[in-house]
């Protein structure tokens, strides 16, 4: 399809993570219409408004946005940050119920106004209102997705590349499956610079313990967050981003989002992260992905904690 000229990007749910992913587009200028939508007319105008008041300061994206849904047409991707969030202690399945009621309400209204637009889900649990929206929606699993663990994988590659004393930009590590508790990293492909994860020998080199370590301090990073102010919403809002620009930009990017998959992996009917290929035509996950013996028994652990979770919902 080719990168998308004078994109526009609808970010709605205008709480913490959509506010931040509306301001990380703009900075990033990630698309050149920046749009954000939200029922409470209050929040998202004033939103709006601090947001514009900054445009002198970044490039040519433009913000504009309110609660009228008539700010969604027109937009090539639409970003779903609105529902429930975590409270301290509760995981993000906990939020299914509620936040799958919310997206039957509002995906039939988003695709009225923006019928052709690609649909990313950020709102938790992501994976399973992937599903929920694929059902809802009609549209094809590489035009409905989520965020997935492209965020996990960030931390992990910030914790690695701390320990390794490189940049972030020379870690390739990936975190696949559920985003949540059932998350892992895929060590075997990971690499620092060239050297596998798993070769490491940079001074004492990595433990197999420390990188257990690392994977369980990225599984429960948000758990520490939400203890300390309540929400994560920065780092999402750079993820969310960074994915959008890879869809406007035609990127092909590889990124680990969640689609719906139809047997790639050994998984079917489930919704959850492996490395994917990011372009203006949506996703397509990359069936190459080599997975360990173990790595491929966590993945089918992750997508059956998803298919309970989705089977105790109905959808
Ligand atoms: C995060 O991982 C809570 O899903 C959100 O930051």
């Amino acid at each position: 399809m080719g990168v998308v000229e004078n994109a526009k990007l609808t970010v709605v749910g205008a709480g913490s993570v959509g506010a931040s992913l509306a301001y990380a587009a703009l900075i990033r200028g990630s698309a050149r219409h920046v749009a954000l939508y939200d029922v409470n007319t209050a929040k998202v105008d004033a939103e709006v408004l601090d947001l514009a008041h900054g445009t002198p300061f970044v490039g040519s994206s433009t913000i504009a946005g309110g609660d009228d849904l008539a700010v969604v047409e027109g937009s090539h991707v639409v970003v779903i940050t609105a529902g429930a969030k975590q409270e301290p202690g509760q995981s993000r399945l906990d939020l299914a119920g509620t936040n799958v009621r919310i997206l039957e309400d509002l995906l039939p209204k988003l695709l009225e106004r923006a019928p052709d637009a690609i649909y990313m889900l950020v709102t938790n649990p992501c994976d399973v209102l992937t599903v929920a929206a694929q059902k809802i929606s009609g549209l094809p699993s590489n035009r409905v997705f989520s965020s997935g663990t492209v965020l996990d994988t960030a931390r992990l590659r910030w914790l690695l590349a701390k320990r390794a004393g490189v940049a972030t930009s020379s870690v390739h590590a990936h975190i696949v499956g559920e985003h949540g508790d059932t998350e892992f990293p895929l060590w075997s492909s990971a690499n620092v610079g060239t050297v596998p994860i798993l070769e490491w020998a940079h001074g004492q080199g990595f433990r197999r313990e420390e990188l257990d370590q690392i994977a369980a301090e990225v599984r429960d990073a948000a758990y520490r967050i939400i203890q300390g102010k309540g929400a994560t919403n920065h780092a999402i809002g750079l993820s969310g981003a960074r994915i959008v620009e890879a869809l406007l930009g035609d990127e092909s990017a590889v990124l680990p989002v969640s689609a719906v998959l139809d047997g790639v992996h050994g998984v079917d009917g489930v919704a959850l992260s492996v490395p994917s290929i990011v372009n203006s035509s949506g996703v397509t996950p990359l069936g190459e992905t080599p997975f360990s013996d173990e790595e491929r028994r966590k993945l089918h652990e992750s997508a059956d904690a998803l298919r309970a979770s989705i089977a105790s919902l109905g959808i």
